[in-house]
């Protein structure tokens, strides 16, 4: 037995077995208490569901890129609390499908970015940003100004996100299309990035 691990270090085969073994058991340590763990599941004082108008302008985050550029996910560090605010906690994100956090910061982090500037900034920004920024290599969107939203798929958008657990309620999801159409794109995009990190400021 002096030599025991002489075995198991010739034998790539039996080797890589139980190198997976103890990797799929640290994982399992690590991992499934989270999924269980209230601080991990449970929505944070205050969080409220997106309403119809911001689903749709999440949509519209989604379909133009902006998570490309920009993280919402501010990190436990005093570089970034200081400058974003409160650290993102996993309590915010319990009803993202899926969660937007990003990982590249072109421009600066979004997660707290509700309420920071008026809706009228962020629609001349969204517009050609150079006009409150000169600096910025941002692109400007413009068509968000001209599309107008159906609202055809919003009610359904409301029911899948039901699905998953977020409590909305029969008339949220009646409401939906009457609550967006006819709207323009921007209006929802707007609406959507005030609503964001204001449950915990
Ligand atoms: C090519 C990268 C890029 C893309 C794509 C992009 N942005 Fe930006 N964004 C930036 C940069 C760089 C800045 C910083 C300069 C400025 O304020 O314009 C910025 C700034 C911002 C700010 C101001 C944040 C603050 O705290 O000052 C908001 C809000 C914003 N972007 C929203 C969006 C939205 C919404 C989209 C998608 C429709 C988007 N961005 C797409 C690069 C990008």
């Amino acid at each position: 037995m002096k030599n025991a691990h002489e075995i198991i270090e010739k034998n790539v085969g039996l080797l890589t077995i139980l190198i997976l073994v103890a990797i799929s058991l640290g994982a399992m340590v690590e991992i499934t208490p989270l999924m269980f763990q209230q601080q991990t599941m449970k929505p944070v004082d205050g969080l409220e569901p997106y309403t119809a108008l911001e689903m749709e302008g999440r949509d519209i985050y989604i379909r133009e890129g902006c998570v490309g550029c920009h993280s919402q996910m501010i990190r436990p560090f005093r570089a970034e609390t200081e400058r974003y605010g409160h650290y993102s906690v996993a309590g915010e994100s319990v009803w993202e499908h899926p969660f937007l956090w990003g990982s590249k910061r072109t421009g600066p982090d979004l997660a707290r970015v509700g309420g920071r500037y008026s809706d009228e900034w962020h629609r001349v920004h969204l517009r050609n940003p150079r006009d409150v920024v000169p600096e910025s290599n941002m692109p400007g969107f413009p068509w968000l100004f001209e599309n107008q939203l159906s609202g055809e798929l919003t009610a359904k958008k409301l029911a899948v996100f039901r699905d998953f657990g977020v409590p909305y309620t029969d008339e949220d999801i009646a409401g939906a299309k009457a609550a967006v159409e006819g709207k323009y794109e921007i209006d929802a995009l707007v609406a959507y990035l005030q609503s964001l990190g204001t449950a915990l400021k």
